[in-house]
């Protein structure tokens, strides 16, 4: 497992007073980290740290050693980053083209890169969907997909912001259990709390700082607390 380290960050973002972290530190090694917290609490710029996307004003991140503001190419080859909305990781026309289009950068051509590519679908039971219309896919399809695409470039760590949020009870439940089933250290970010049964780790955010940092029921105790929903 890589290691993550935040340490000491703080984010504003531009044209805002406000900042969205406030010294937020935290390493984390742990297999499955669970990020919970009101909306707009500073998990999806907490997410977007990890892999560079989101560069903190102040303080530093590293993963597997690497700071995300000078080895921002190098930690994005070990960090893939899952949307809640798949459709923006679509960007080829066809299932297959998608998956492909994320092997790119690799010395992969012909037959190995379609090996490849039809291992990645088979992992996620797409394998019948190669040449559809990526955009055609149903929603729970489409976050597979954009799970293939990004898990078939072997990252190290897999970020997904919201996986199920978009899907209904049966896909959820899919992604759910193949999440449960990776091999890869995994950071989710979710409003569903039963997502984060068992994992090893949670991370309860509010007002940009970590306020509770738990395994998964207490730290759901500590956010419906936090809400006033009791428990
Ligand atoms: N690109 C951006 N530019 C300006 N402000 C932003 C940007 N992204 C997020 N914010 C602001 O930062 C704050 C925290 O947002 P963030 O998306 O990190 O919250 P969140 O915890 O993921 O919320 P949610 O549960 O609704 O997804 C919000 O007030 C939001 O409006
Ligand atoms: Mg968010």
């Amino acid at each position: 497992m890589p290691l993550i380290e935040v340490e000491a960050v703080s984010h504003t973002y531009p044209a805002q007073s406000r900042p969205v972290l406030r010294d937020v530190t935290v390493e984390l090694n742990e297999r499955r980290v669970g990020v919970i917290g009101a909306n707009g609490s500073g998990k999806s710029t907490f997410a977007r740290l990890l892999n560079g996307l989101v560069l903190p004003d102040r303080g530093t991140v590293r993963i597997d050693g690497l700071d995300t503001r000078r080895d921002g190419k190098r930690v994005r080859q070990l960090v893939g980053f899952c949307f809640t909305d798949p459709d923006a990781q679509i960007v080829m026309p066809t299932v297959a083209e998608d998956v492909a289009f994320s092997l790119r950068r690799r010395q992969l051509q012909g037959r190995a890169l379609a090996d490849r590519v039809a291992e990645a679908l088979r992992r996620f039971g797409l394998e019948r969907h190669a040449d559809h219309p990526a955009h055609l896919l149903s929603g729970g399809q489409k976050q597979l997909l954009a799970l293939a695409s990004v898990l078939v470039t072997e990252p190290a760590l897999v970020v997904m912001d919201e996986p199920t949020t978009l899907l209904d009870l049966r896909n959820a439940r899919l992604i759910a259990d193949l999440v449960a089933g990776l091999d890869e250290q995994v950071v989710l970010l979710t409003h569903h709390l039963d997502l984060i049964d068992g994992f090893d780790r949670v991370l309860v955010f509010d007002d940009g700082r970590i306020v509770a940092d738990d395994r998964p029921a207490s730290a759901v105790t500590a956010y419906r607390q936090l809400i006033g929903a009791g428990r």
